[in-house]
């Protein structure tokens, strides 16, 4: 068995003076050229976990923990090392592509900067590089497109040519977020395909933050499920999807289209996740939770193997596998 690329222990993110905590003891392994999918709803803490794995967070947002890449901590780099790995070794899709870009630089500066950044490439090697990234994302009429700006550019090519500048480093693992929400559902499908081509081409791994479950049975290996700021699930994504052991997940599951054509957000689970500041005692889920019993409003549960490489966070993990998958079960009844 191969090791990790990426060993995450302990990542806690807060904001505020230490008083929110958006990621809590938040751990994961990503494994070469493997596609690990972060789900959970608005707030759940996915971007925030993204961030701190390159500390990229915004002014008040603190990051403690370990993230191992290639046997050195990330959060005890100094910033040399730092500008060696983010945006180099490790690349980032960030979730909005007009915050992500600079508008006033055209998109052929702003690969080049990272090709200069990260590459030993000379002008030239990095213009046709350039280009070649250009195709490669399938934005058409590279010549020309590589000298307009962001806002020339249509909703599905923006998210190209942010693909195009992560890639231009040759990432060993690209950290995805939500690269495709927003766009109409054809584009969806042609950047899922381009970034699992891209994973086999450069053998590159990926962490993918989506909120759409169907994306993360065609797409991912593994699949890790956060509540509140926590992971509450983790596993290969066929044992996960055939039997849900954290209620939560049970839930997100519950969302999933019978037909598995369509696509649909998760709406399925009654209320809303808790704001930061008001976290349950116990387990977080425990006011949505249909399964939730005394103990659950009093003690928060631990993540436990419940069977190789599947981990969940549960006190009735027995009872919610018990009640079956949801996924299951609409491909049973339909
Ligand atoms: N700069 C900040 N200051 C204070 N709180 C923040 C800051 N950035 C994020 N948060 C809080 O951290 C929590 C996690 O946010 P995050 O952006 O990671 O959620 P997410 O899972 O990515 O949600 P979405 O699906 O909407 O993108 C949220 O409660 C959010 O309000
Ligand atoms: S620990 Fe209890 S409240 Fe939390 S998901 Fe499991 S059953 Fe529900
Ligand atoms: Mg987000």
């Amino acid at each position: 068995m191969s090791e990790p690329i990426l060993r995450v222990r302990g990542l806690t993110t807060t904001f505020g003076d230490g008083a929110l905590h958006a990621v809590r003891d938040v751990s994961f392994d990503v494994m070469p050229g493997e596609v690990l999918g972060l789900v959970g709803e608005s707030g759940s803490g996915k971007s925030v976990t993204l961030r701190s794995l390159l500390r990229l967070l915004p002014a008040g947002g603190r990051v403690a923990g370990s993230v191992c890449w290639h046997g050195r901590d990330v959060l005890a780099m100094n910033e040399a090392e730092l500008r060696g790995v983010r945006g180099g070794e490790i690349s980032m899709i960030f979730q909005e592509p007009m915050t992500a870009l600079n508008p006033v630089l055209p998109i052929r500066v702003q690969i080049e900067e990272n090709l200069r950044a990260h590459t030993k490439l000379d002008g030239r090697g990095r213009r046709a590089r350039a280009r070649e990234l250009m195709d490669l994302v399938g934005i058409p009429d590279a010549a020309r497109r590589l000298d307009e700006f962001p806002h020339q550019f249509s909703g599905g090519m923006r998210q190209r040519a942010m693909i195009a500048i992560a890639l231009a480093s040759d990432p060993k693992l690209l950290l995805a977020d939500e690269p495709t929400t927003a766009l109409d559902v054809t584009i969806q499908d042609q950047i899922l395909k381009l970034i699992l081509e891209l994973r086999d081409e450069l053998a590159m791994s990926v962490v993918f933050v989506t909120h759409d479950l169907g994306v993360v049975s065609a797409t991912c290996d593994r699949m890790a499920v956060m509540y509140a700021g926590r992971i509450v699930e983790e596993g290969a994504v066929a044992d996960v999807f055939a039997c849900p052991r954290h209620a939560y997940t049970h839930g997100l599951l519950g969302s999933v289209p019978q037909a598995g054509a369509e696509r649909s957000m998760l709406l399925s689970i009654e209320g809303t996740p808790p704001g930061l500041a008001r976290i349950p005692e116990g387990c977080a889920f425990n006011p949505r939770c249909d399964f939730a019993t005394d103990i659950c409003r009093r003690t928060r549960p631990r993540l436990a193997e419940m069977s190789p490489g599947h981990h969940a966070a549960c006190h009735n993990a027995g009872a919610v596998a018990a009640a079956g998958s949801p996924v299951r079960r609409a491909m049973r009844d339909g």
